[in-house]
C-alpha cells in the first residue's frame, strides 16, 4: 500500500493506493489560512504536520497496517518554510499566493535583471517565490534571518519531521528562484544574491527517489512496520501531472484548486523568451512549462461562500444556461495575478452590469474569468509553437461539470476527464509507488494507472462566441490596472 499526501492550501488531503493503483480511502484534514495584511498569505507549518498525522491515523485505520510500504506528496510550492538551530519553525510560512515581496520582486528583475536570472534558474522573479521571500526576510526580520538554518518547501517539512532527512526534489525546488532548473543543482548567483549558504539548503532528489525511511518512533506510533519508504515527492502541480498522466512530451493538465495553473509536459528544457510561463523540472525526471494564476477555484469559493452566502454550488450552476451570451465580465485578480501578469497590485473586477443583470450571469462571469485567465497563459504556450489539443483536468473546481464545458470551449481544448480528480493525493501515491520498485518509471506507472472516464468536446458555435468573448477581456486588465497602484 502507498500513501500520496496532498499538502493543500485548504486542508491536507492523504490518498491510500493499492500496487494495483486502486484507490482505497481518502481523508481531508483542514487547517487555518491566515492574512495579516492585505495581500499576504501564512500558514503554520506546525498545523500542517498537526493534520497530517491525524489524517494518517484515520487514513489506515482499517487497512493492513504492515503493507504500508511507502509514504509520498505533492506539496503546495513556493511556500517560505525555515527552522532555526533546534529544528523549530521561526515564523509562520509564507505562502505561495503571497504579495508582499514586490520591492523585492523589482529589484530582482530589474536591478539584477531578467537575463541574469533567466540564466541563472531559468526563471523570472514572481511575488510567490522562495528567493523573494528570503530577501524580504533579511531586510524586515533580519533577527529571523540570522537564526535560519534550515530553508524548505512545505512538503520537506513533513517529510524532515517523517524521516529525519532534510531533502527536497527537482519540480518543487524550481519554484525557489534558487535552482538551476536546466542542470539541476542549487545556483551560487542566486545563493550569494540572496545572502544563503548551500548548507541552508535541501539536498536534492528526483521526485520518485527513495530518501529514507519513516522514523521508528513515528511509524510505531501508526502500528507501520519497520521499512516505510519516504519518496522526495513533487510540488503539486508535478504531482497533480502525474496522477493525472501528464507525463512525457507535449501533454496538458488544468488544475482548477485554490490556484489554477496550465502545465504542459516535455522530455527536453526550454525557456519561453518572456519568461511569462515558468520553466520547471517535472516529478518524471523530465522538464515542463507552467501558468498559474493565483485565484482560481478560490474566486468560486469566495463568491458562493462570502458574497453569495451559499453552500449550495451545484444548484447556483445549474440556473446557468446561457453560455457563450453573458455581457458580465469579472476579473479574477482576487490575490494579485502570477501568470501572465506578474502584478501582484492586480485586483478582482467586475464589468459589464445593467438594470437586469442576474446573479446567474454573476456566477456565470466567475467560471468564464478564471477560464480566461487560463486561456491567457495557454496563448503565452501558444505563440511559443506549442500544439495543444487536449488538456487533463483535476482539482476541486474539475468536480463542476460545467466548469469544464467552459473551460473546453474557451480554450478550444478536449478535456479528458481521469477516474479521480485527486490529481496530487494520487500523483503522490505513484511517486511513492514507484520509488519502491512497484513500476521502473514513472511514465510506465501513469500509463498503467490512469484512467480517462470522459471527454468533454469544444463545440463550434460555443467557441466562436467565447473567442469574441475572449478578446475583449484581454482589453479589461490593461484598462484598469492603473487602478489599483
Ligand atoms: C504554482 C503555485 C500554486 C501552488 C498551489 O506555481 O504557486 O499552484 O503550488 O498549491
Amino acid at each position: 500500500l502507498y500513501i500520496g499526501i496532498d499538502l493543500g492550501t485548504s486542508a491536507v488531503k492523504l490518498l491510500l493506493m493499492d500496487e494495483n493503483g486502486k484507490i482505497c480511502n481518502t481523508v481531508s484534514k483542514e487547517y487555518p489560512l491566515y492574512f495579516p495584511h492585505p495581500g499576504w498569505s501564512e500558514q503554520d507549518p506546525r498545523d500542517w504536520y498537526k493534520q497530517t498525522m491525524e489524517g494518517m491515523k484515520e487514513l489506515t485505520a482499517d487497512c493492513d497496517k504492515f503493507r504500508i510500504a511507502g509514504i509520498s506528496f505533492g506539496g503546495q510550492m513556493h511556500g517560505l518554510v525555515v527552522l532555526d538551530e533546534n529544528d523549530e519553525v521561526i515564523r509562520p510560512a509564507i505562502l505561495w499566493n503571497d504579495g508582499r515581496t514586490g520591492k523585492e520582486t523589482e529589484y530582482l528583475n530589474d536591478v539584477i535583471g531578467k537575463e541574469k536570472l533567466s540564466a541563472y534558474t531559468a526563471n523570472i522573479a514572481f511575488a510567490g517565490f522562495t528567493a523573494p521571500k528570503l530577501l524580504w526576510m533579511r531586510e524586515n526580520e533580519p533577527e529571523n534571518f540570522e537564526k535560519i538554518r534550515k530553508i524548505m518547501l512545505p512538503k520537506d517539512y513533513l517529510a524532515y519531521k517523517l524521516s529525519g532527512v532534510f531533502c527536497t526534489d527537482y519540480s518543487d525546488a524550481s519554484g525557489m528562484l534558487l535552482l538551476d532548473v536546466e542542470h539541476k543543482c542549487w545556483s551560487k548567483e542566486m545563493m550569494e544574491i540572496c545572502g544563503v549558504a548551500q548548507t541552508q539548503l535541501p539536498k536534492l532528489y528526483e521526485s520518485y527517489e527513495v530518501v529514507g525511511n519513516m522514523k521508528a518512533d513515528v511509524a510505531e506510533a501508526f502500528g507501520f512496520g519497520k521499512e516505510v519508504k519516504v519518496i522526495a515527492g513533487a510540488g503539486d502541480n508535478a504531482a497533480a501531472a502525474v496522477g493525472t498522466g501528464t507525463v512525457g512530451d507535449g501533454m496538458c493538465n488544468i488544475s482548477l484548486g485554490t490556484s489554477g495553473t496550465i502545465f504542459i509536459s516535455s522530455k527536453s528544457f526550454g525557456v519561453d523568451a518572456n519568461n511569462a510561463l515558468h520553466s520547471f523540472a517535472h516529478a518524471d525526471g523530465n522538464y515542463h512549462l507552467m501558468g498559474c494564476m493565483l485565484s482560481a477555484a478560490s474566486c468560486n469559493k469566495w463568491w458562493m461562500d462570502t458574497i453569495l452566502q451559499t453552500k449550495e454550488y451545484a444548484a447556483e450552476q445549474e440556473r446557468i444556461v446561457n453560455l457563450g451570451q453573458n455581457q458580465v465580465f469579472y476579473l479574477p485578480y482576487l490575490m494579485g495575478e502570477r501568470s501572465p501578469h506578474n502584478d501582484p497590485k492586480a485586483r478582482a473586477t467586475f464589468i459589464g452590469m445593467t438594470m437586469d443583470t442576474t446573479r446567474e450571469e454573476m456566477t456565470q462571469a466567475v467560471l468564464e474569468g478564471v477560464a480566461f485567465g487560463l486561456r491567457d497563459s495557454l496563448e503565452v504556450a501558444r505563440s511559443l509553437g506549442i500544439q495543444i489539443e487536449r488538456t487533463k483536468i483535476c482539482g476541486g473546481g474539475a468536480k463542476s461539470s460545467l466548469w469544464k464545458k467552459i473551460i473546453a470551449n474557451v480554450m478550444n481544448l478536449k478535456v479528458d476527464v481521469i477516474e479521480s480528480e485527486e490529481g496530487p493525493g494520487y500523483g503522490g501515491a505513484i511517486l511513492a509507488a514507484v520509488g519502491c520498485g512497484e513500476y521502473t518509471s514513472v511514465e510506465e506507472a501513469a500509463e498503467k494507472l490512469v484512467k480517462i472516464v470522459e471527454t468533454v468536446e469544444p463545440e463550434k458555435e460555443l467557441v466562436d462566441k467565447y473567442e469574441e468573448r475572449y478578446q475583449k477581456f484581454r482589453k479589461i486588465y490593461p484598462a484598469v490596472k492603473g487602478l489599483f497602484r
